[in-house]
């Protein structure tokens, strides 16, 4: 168990201000089991209530998650379909969570190709989190890291022809562009479900980022597999290009 003080925080200062995580292995834990892939999604979503809950407890700021990506809609229409059905339950449930325990969401991603009602959702979870202070949870859904660097720049592109910037464009400038504007950059990047790769997330923001890849399954992913990865990013040395 980590070290609480009594407000229930962890006393230890290395924990890690933002964590982002790579939600896989839903459709393989279920495999193992004989069950539809979806039933791992729907496993899966529980995990996050549970990880969000403790990333709070434990004092983290920002949690970022991968949902969804924008390469996602290549799988059959049978499991997309599956999928944005429990994202609705899942975004339903996390503002649920959210009044309960107080946590700030804010979607990241294109949301223009989700369904009206997920909109709504996506809408109506935003509104809600300005309430809050605390840890905020950022789900990435149909979201793509070169998608959103992407969509970054065009909106500069339309500031700049309509002469909102003045054209000196530095990376905090452009960062702003985001959607991530305002949040600093991930100190631990987790990928659970065995794959050593990137998969379009997050790339701006990762530049420095610490990884951590595990085999658990995200459907099995424990607060205690949490601090082994916590564990390992505070034995790192992190030094940004310069010498220590
Ligand atoms: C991650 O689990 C969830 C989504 C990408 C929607 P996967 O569905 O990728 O699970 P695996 O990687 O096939 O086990
Ligand atoms: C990355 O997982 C995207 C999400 C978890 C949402 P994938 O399962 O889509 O990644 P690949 O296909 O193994 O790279
Ligand atoms: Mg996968």
């Amino acid at each position: 168990m980590p070290n609480l003080n009594p407000a229930g925080k962890r006393e230890d200062s290395r924990v890690p201000r933002h964590i982002a995580i790579i939600l896989d292995g839903n459709g393989r834990w279920a495999k193992k089991r004989g069950l539809p892939r979806t039933a791992g999604h729907a496993v899966g979503a529980e995990t996050f209530r549970k990880i969000a809950t403790y990333c709070k407890d434990i004092g983290v700021q920002y949690l970022t998650v991968y949902a969804f990506s924008t390469e996602n809609w290549r799988r059959p229409q049978e499991e997309v379909s599956t999928i944005m059905k429990l994202l609705g339950n899942y975004l339903q449930e996390a503002i649920d969570t959210m009044e309960k325990e107080h946590i700030r969401l804010k979607i990241f991603g294109d949301t223009a190709a989700l369904s009206p009602e997920l909109r709504a959702m996506v809408e109506r979870t935003e509104e809600l989190s300005r309430h809050y202070e605390g840890i905020q949870a950022n789900i990435c859904l149909n979201y793509g890291g070169r998608d959103e660097i992407l969509h970054a720049a065009r909106r500069y592109a339309r500031d700049y022809a309509e002469g909102k910037t003045d054209g000196e464009l530095t990376e905090e400038g452009f960062a702003s562009y985001l959607y991530s504007a305002g949040i600093p950059d991930p100190d631990l990047l987790i990928r659970p479900g065995g794959e050593v790769r990137i998969s379009n997330f997050l790339l701006w923001q990762c530049a420095y980022a610490e990884f951590y890849f595990t085999d658990v399954l995200w459907p099995d992913f424990t607060p205690e597999e949490l601090d082994k990865a916590i564990a390992v990013f505070s034995a790192r040395d992190r030094r940004y290009g310069g010498v220590k």
